[in-house]
């Protein structure tokens, strides 16, 4: 297959985009969606293909087994604002959803969400993930991804990165957007990548209590066992195997699932000028991560 130019950067409502996610923007801002909706939301990176498949089996591990082997991923959980020629666009898959509740996915910041999905006080999950990695993880993702504007080397992406130059804008402002909402949406859970990796199963229950689901202690554990990295990462329903603008010859998709990966990837100068960076552009957040030293 003939694979498109990469495709360029530029200002859209104040966040860096591409073409991809805004050539289908009056669907995506006139998105009807409906009270039992459900949106992960992320910056790009953080664990959305796990959560999403963690919410996935949740629902209809047990109700619809054939999804497991036959549906991919992207398909059970359409990508609101995507268009990329080879799927039907995010609005429409999402629209010929038959299933409820429908799980639906953005990378939007929270100040471009359409407005129906607060309208309608839709639960919504957001996934954070610290910065070093999420970034290291971006980096890799877009040496193999096509779809996104070519990374350049690992210290030019950093300095995008850092100066919010990147596909969904800064990582800064799309935590601390979604912190600060959580605030006043209260049907909203915050969850962090390293907390999941730290104990799957704990954070497994704190998500269907916000769910208000009550999962069999078996169901849970097979639940917990069907997302595990290594299970996930053989599972082509689930790993991104089946898309053509993905090169894994580059870099796979699960790529390693750890938390501290940066330390392989940052120079102690890389670091430090890191530190000193996100001090200044997180002062004003009461947002956590946690330290990884
Ligand atoms: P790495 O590149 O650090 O390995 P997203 O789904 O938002 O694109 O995020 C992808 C990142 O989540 C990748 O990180 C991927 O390996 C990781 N990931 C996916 N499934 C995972 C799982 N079951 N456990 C841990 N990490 C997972």
């Amino acid at each position: 297959m003939e694979l498109p130019p990469r495709p360029k950067l530029f200002d859209f409502h104040g966040v860096s985009m591409t073409h991809y996610f805004t050539d289908n923007w009056e669907n995506i801002q006139n998105f009807q969606a409906r009270p039992d909706d459900i949106l992960i939301a992320t910056y790009p990176k953080a664990g959305t293909t796990w959560v999403s498949y963690i919410l996935d089996l949740l629902y209809f591990g047990q109700t619809a087994p054939e999804r497991q082997t036959s549906l991919p991923i992207y398909e059970r959980v359409p990508f609101l604002e995507s268009d990329f020629h080879i799927l039907p666009p995010g609005t429409e898959l999402a629209d010929k959803l038959s299933t409820s509740p429908r799980l639906i996915k953005t990378h939007l910041p929270v100040q471009l969400v359409p407005k129906s999905f607060w309208e309608q006080n839709c639960r919504i999950v957001y996934v954070a993930r610290n910065a070093k990695d999420n970034a290291v993880s971006y980096f890799h993702f877009d040496r193999m991804n096509k779809a996104d504007p070519e990374p350049g080397d690992w210290n030019n992406f950093l300095q995008r990165f850092m100066d919010g130059k990147m596909v969904f804008g800064p990582w800064y402002d799309h935590v601390t957007g979604w912190w600060e909402r959580k605030q006043t949406h209260s049907k909203l859970h915050y969850v962090f990548y390293e907390d999941m990796v730290e104990d799957t199963g704990r954070e497994l229950d704190r998500l269907c209590s916000f769910l208000g689901l009550s999962p069999s202690a078996e169901e849970k554990e097979r639940v917990r066992g069907g997302v595990q990295f290594d299970t996930m990462k053989k599972n082509s329903m689930a790993n991104y195997s089946t898309v053509p603008i993905m090169d894994f010859k580059i870099s796979p998709f699960m790529r390693k699932g750890k938390v501290g990966d940066w330390k392989n990837h940052f120079t102690v100068a890389q670091n430090e000028q890191f530190d000193e960076d996100y001090k200044k552009k997180m002062k004003n957040t009461t947002v956590q991560f946690r330290t990884v030293v």
